[in-house]
């Protein structure tokens, strides 16, 4: 999980209506730093506890006793996305202070954009979760780079997408970028990744593969440790984005972003990502 060094986990039990998952961790927890709050939440009222960095660390090192590494990642991400959905429930409607919208913004603050992530962003929201919380037509531009791999396509893309368009600006455009599955597929099949790789060397000179063969990145590009749910191409992001009510979708170069966006950090991953402009009208 990134950004933060304090989560809040829910404890209690399906019959309250309330999720099971730190229910057997919490003594654990209680011996380290853990706080015990209270939330009132919409069908009852829970525990909460607000754990610090060592809290979050016991709670992993618990998960791990139980479940593989990849799973623990998973639980400790699904709840903060958990814990965001819970700070954002009650808003809807919201009036941004800024007209562009940077969804996934991970480290990359842009300034002049309302830069938003899962948590420690300037306005947390799970892009997951069906509905974003901002009123109708009110950003010019969104742009979100590599995060759309990230979502289950029917359950979580598909709703974002629909949502995105909601909150654009009739003219308004959404500017994404992924890995893509033809770059990623054409390198495996001429050079056996070692294109790819090069090309990941010179801009993380610190990568490595431990030791495996360069054909290893496909695995990389495909799941990053369980984190991509799927890769694109241009054709089934442009079926996705023509199903969520865009008019135009267009496949661009990160050239084209910068040069509408200049304030934007160069990634310098065309060699590996797909970048497609969509505009509603
Ligand atoms: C690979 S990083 C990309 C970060 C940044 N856009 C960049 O280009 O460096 C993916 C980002 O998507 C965010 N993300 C993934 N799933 C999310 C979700 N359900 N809600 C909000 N953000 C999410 C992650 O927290 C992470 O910051």
């Amino acid at each position: 999980m990134r950004g933060g060094s304090k989560l809040d986990l829910l404890v209690g039990d399906r019959a309250e209506g309330c999720w099971s998952v730190g229910h057997g961790c919490s003594l654990g927890i209680r011996n380290s730093e853990a706080r015990l709050d209270s939330v009132n939440f919409e069908r009852g009222r829970f525990s909460l506890l607000r754990l610090g960095s060592d809290g979050l660390l016991t709670f992993q090192r618990l998960l791990r006793l139980v479940f593989s590494r990849r799973t623990s990642r998973l639980v400790s991400y699904d709840l903060a996305r958990l814990r965001t959905r819970i700070k954002r429930w009650r808003d809807k409607g919201v009036a941004p202070d800024c007209p562009k919208l940077h969804l996934g913004c991970g480290e990359r603050r842009v300034t002049g954009w309302l830069n938003s992530d899962v948590s420690g962003s300037e306005y947390d929201v799970d892009l997951a979760c069906g509905r974003l919380p901002w009123k109708a037509e009110c950003f010019e531009a969104v742009v979100s780079q590599h995060v759309i791999e990230h979502l289950e396509l029917f359950d979580e893309l598909l709703p974002l997408l629909r949502e995105v368009h909601r909150i654009l600006k009739p003219g308004g455009s959404v500017w994404l970028s992924c890995p893509d599955i033809r770059k990623v597929c054409e390198s495996y099949v001429s050079t056996g990744m070692d294109d790819l790789l090069e090309d990941r060397l010179t801009r993380w000179p610190k990568y490595s593969l431990r030791g495996a063969p360069s054909r290893h990145l496909i695995n990389e590009l495909f799941h990053q440790q369980g984190e991509h749910l799927n890769l694109f191409d241009f054709e089934l992001l442009s079926w996705a984005l023509y199903l969520c009510k865009f008019d135009s979708v267009v496949q661009i170069e990160e050239s084209d972003l910068l040069e509408r966006f200049p304030e934007f950090p160069a990634r310098n991953d065309d060699r590996q990502s797909l970048y497609v402009c969509a505009t509603r009208s």
